[in-house]
């Protein structure tokens, strides 16, 4: 009995080895719904164009609901046999409808439906992903909002530079979150075109309607029209699609990475200026006073994991020829892979960072709590106002390279009286420079600071303000 797809020509079976070495469909069962949808667009225009009779495509129709109906109860048996999704599943159609199962493949090739597959499968991904990701930003805007008066030391090299509005820091997130929404969509409309009817490499002598297959699927642009790859052999066998997208998530999970860094920070007791809800934390099994921030910890980790893929990805593409070569099955594990870790991490980062919708009350609880004064220490402590005095003596007429040389002097009185520069009494202060007043200590507090950068993009809180009202409007 026949069990392979081509064993007329083979003198032996395979052997079992490189039946388990080559057979992919433990894993890329899960590419069985693209299958199908696929599957059904192909034959409906097979009927369309009198390659098969409708009563055929009728069957197609009836065995392919069957079939889901079986996958989605758990009872379709996955062979290994079969090598993979595409061979399980037109197997078992064969085996409900006959011949007209065995029609389904006409002007088909494994190699344009597999491109195809993974494209219809990472387009729902896609999509899901952006949501996720608009739910993140606004868990952040959320947070934002609450805090544009909170003040905390922002840094350079991690050494206290300039006191910054704890909203605008998280709005530099937003900003990088939208960037990562935005580049999926480009993404997207790549990702968004068809291969079917590529055949095997060079095209297929059947007249396949390719753009009404498109459309089926939905493989249009902005303005309807169908996506349809235009080179046979490229549509095949280019993966760069996956390559794009895994590096638009290695992009997003880098940003992750870098506020699950601050994030570990600010838990830190040496800096105490947040808190995430207990059900994000960890202990020890062996220190009774621990709570550890596992969950940013292991998405820092991760990234290195979704890096990765990205790295095996390109690597994988590099040194293979035209067309389709086998190689191209390791695409799957790598993206898959991506795909989840990239959800899973959005998803709890959204939860951590905004917290949860209570049914009840309307609002979201269990977001991370601010600790306001500790931030505003920290900021104190660091000498953060030091250039508003600088900007303060440029316009007094001093240039400002002057001006820094003037400053510095006085944060060095400053820390060997252990005091901030605001607390060095007004004659202090004029012995570096006469034309200092008592309107100095204005610009030497932190809200005088944080007001003063009332520019396009800069912190003072009217901007943060303004920047958060933008956001919104974008993400409603
Ligand atoms: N499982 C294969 C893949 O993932 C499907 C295409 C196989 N085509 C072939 N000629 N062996 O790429």
């Amino acid at each position: 009995k026949k069990s392979q797809a081509w064993s007329a020509l083979f003198s032996e079976p395979m052997s079992d080895l490189v039946k388990r070495y080559t057979s992919s469909v433990f894993f890329d069962k899960r590419l069985w719904q693209a299958d199908i949808t696929g599957s059904l667009a192909h034959a409906g225009m097979l009927a369309a164009q009198g390659i098969i009779s409708a009563q055929d495509l009728a069957d197609i129709q009836r065995g392919m609901a069957q079939i889901t109906q079986e996958i989605e109860a758990g009872s379709f048996e996955w062979k290994l046999d079969l090598e993979d999704v595409h061979l399980n599943i037109e197997a078992r159609l064969t085996q409900l409808i006959g011949d007209a199962g065995k029609r389904l493949h006409t002007g088909r090739s494994r190699n344009d439906q597999v491109a195809t597959d993974v494209r219809l499968w990472l387009r729902g991904e896609i999509d899901l992903i952006g949501t996720l990701l608009t739910e993140l930003q606004w868990a952040l805007l959320d947070v934002a909002e609450r805090h544009v008066d909170v003040i905390l030391p922002g840094f350079t090299h991690l050494q206290v530079a300039q006191p910054v509005s704890f909203g605008h820091h998280m709005l530099a997130y937003v900003e990088m979150f939208s960037r990562d929404a935005q580049r999926m969509l480009e993404v997207r409309s790549r990702v968004n075109r068809l291969p079917l009817g590529a055949a095997a490499l060079a095209g297929t002598s059947y007249p396949l309607d390719r753009e009404r297959v498109a459309r089926t699927l939905g493989m249009v642009d902005t303005q309807g029209a169908a996506q349809v790859c235009q080179n046979s052999l490229d549509a095949v066998s280019d993966r760069d699609f996956a390559i794009e997208f895994t590096a638009a998530a290695s992009l997003c999970m880098v940003h992750i990475s870098r506020m699950s860094e601050e994030l570990v920070l600010w838990m830190s007791q040496n800096f105490g200026f947040i808190k995430i809800a207990d059900r994000f934390t960890t202990g020890s099994s062996i220190m009774p006073q621990k709570k550890n921030p596992d969950v940013p910890e292991l998405a820092r980790g991760k990234t290195g994991r979704v890096v990765g893929h990205l790295m095996g990805l390109i690597t994988l593409m590099k040194g293979q020829p035209l067309a389709y070569n086998k190689d191209n099955q390791e695409d799957k594990e790598p993206l898959f892979d991506t795909v989840d870790t990239l959800k899973d991490t959005l998803r709890i980062f959204a939860e951590m960072i905004g917290g949860q919708l209570n049914p009840v009350s309307g609002q979201k609880e269990g977001g991370i709590t601010v600790n306001a004064q500790a931030m505003e220490q920290a900021a104190l402590r660091g000498y953060a106002t030091a250039t508003d005095l600088a900007d303060y003596l440029v316009k007094k007429g001093l240039p400002f390279r002057d001006a820094h040389e003037t400053v510095a002097h006085a944060v060095k009185a400053a820390i060997t009286h252990q005091v901030d520069l605001s607390e060095l009494p007004l004659t202090v202060l004029k012995s570096f420079n006469n034309s200092i007043e008592k309107d100095v200590y204005d610009c030497l507090s932190l809200r005088g600071s944080l007001n003063a950068r009332d520019i396009l993009g800069g912190t003072a809180p009217k901007q943060v303000c303004s920047q958060i009202a933008q956001h919104k409007a974008r993400l409603s």
